[in-house]
């Protein structure tokens, strides 16, 4: 089911060629996919039936969460479908919204139920499922989150065409920016007290310190059945300024990458000085938006550059070397 060389570590090494940093989310997630996998292999065989262990991704908005699984998706060779909980949370069909959500991984699996029932679902924008007060239950994000639980828990679904899928085996990956839970953190955690001597790990202590708690979830606004169905959790880390300038240049389909492939096909060169990276990152930081806003900064950099180049068939190479000075054009000798 499995490719044979689809180990942990062999999905961390392929990851990083487009997630750059978060290195404890890839993990866990390479892990937990392929433990996943290990166990249905093994529960054909074997009377014993091991319980999944479905994943949360927490961290803050545009640091790679959404990216991360759409990458994991490409080199497993399982069906792997994505939903967004936001529409979930509005629609008053959440059951048919479900049932279409699971067409689609049956689809994904060309009709074979078997595939699918072994197939990953990423549900993204959990967060904005949190129960808040006053709203009538019915058509409230708790609601939803009982629909979602039944599935997550694994039970027989009827599709559309009379089929029935059953979920117990497959994975579920929720994804949130839960914007809010570190101060709920903040306020709840301190294991200061289970340090005996000063020579204590501080590190143990640290981590978990750092650790989100299924009563932070809860108080968040996750009913505690459901946290209870994700024991699995991952955090995301905020993208310092380093981050942000190899996120321009690193990943295989960088925007930097992408933007010299533009230049290529004019037949000019685009060279960028790495100074110029340090002021993109530097303003992005600013901004607070994770790695999202990098891409319009860079754009509102080079637009005016692409407009005059088509005119002047005797430019050969572009050179920036400050975000704060015009480009340099060098023509063809
Ligand atoms: N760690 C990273 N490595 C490379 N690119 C990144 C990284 N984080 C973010 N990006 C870039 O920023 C864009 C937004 O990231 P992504 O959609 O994964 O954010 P997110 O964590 O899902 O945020 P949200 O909580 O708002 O949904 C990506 O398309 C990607 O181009
Ligand atoms: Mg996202």
């Amino acid at each position: 089911m499995l490719d044979k060389r689809v180990k942990p570590s062999f999905i961390v090494r392929y990851l990083d060629q487009y997630v750059i940093g978060q290195d404890e989310a890839k993990k866990i997630l390479a892990v937990a996919v392929y433990s996943h996998y290990k166990k249905i292999a093994k529960s054909q065989q074997d009377a014993i039936e091991i319980a999944k262990s479905n994943v949360l991704l927490i961290g803050p908005s545009g640091t790679g969460k959404t990216l991360l699984c759409e990458t994991l998706s490409r080199i497993l060779s399982v069906p792997f479908v994505t939903a967004d909980a936001t529409s979930l949370a509005q629609t008053r069909y959440v059951n048919e919204e479900i049932e279409a959500i699971l067409q689609r991984l049956v689809d994904k699996a060309d009709g074979n139920i078997g595939r699918a029932q072994h197939g990953i679902v990423f549900i993204d924008e959990i967060d904005k499922l949190k129960a808040t007060d006053g709203q009538p239950r019915s058509i409230s994000g708790e609601s939803v989150q009982h629909a979602l639980l039944k599935i997550m828990e694994g039970s027989p679904v009827k599709l559309g065409n009379a089929q029935y899928i059953d979920t117990t085996n497959i994975l579920f990956i929720c994804g949130g920016a839960f914007v809010g839970i570190e101060e709920i953190m903040s306020k709840t955690h301190g294991y200061g007290f289970i340090s005996t001597s000063s020579d204590d790990n501080q590190n143990i202590l640290d981590r978990l310190n750092t650790r989100v708690k299924p009563t932070d979830l809860f108080e968040f606004g996750l009913i505690p059945e459901f946290t209870g169905r994700l024991p699995i959790i991952a955090s995301f880390q905020n993208l310092s300024r380093q981050m942000l300038v190899r996120i321009l240049t690193e990943p295989k389909n960088s925007i930097y990458n992408q933007f010299r492939e533009i230049f290529r096909n004019e037949g000019v060169e685009l060279s960028i000085d790495p100074k110029v990276f340090g002021q993109i990152a530097e303003i992005a930081f600013e901004y607070k938006t994770g790695a999202r806003s990098l891409r319009g900064i860079f754009e509102e950099m080079i637009t005016p550059i692409l407009y005059v180049v088509p005119d002047n068939s005797d430019i050969h190479k572009v050179v920036i070397t400050s975000l704060f000075t015009e480009p340099s054009f060098i023509k063809k000798p």
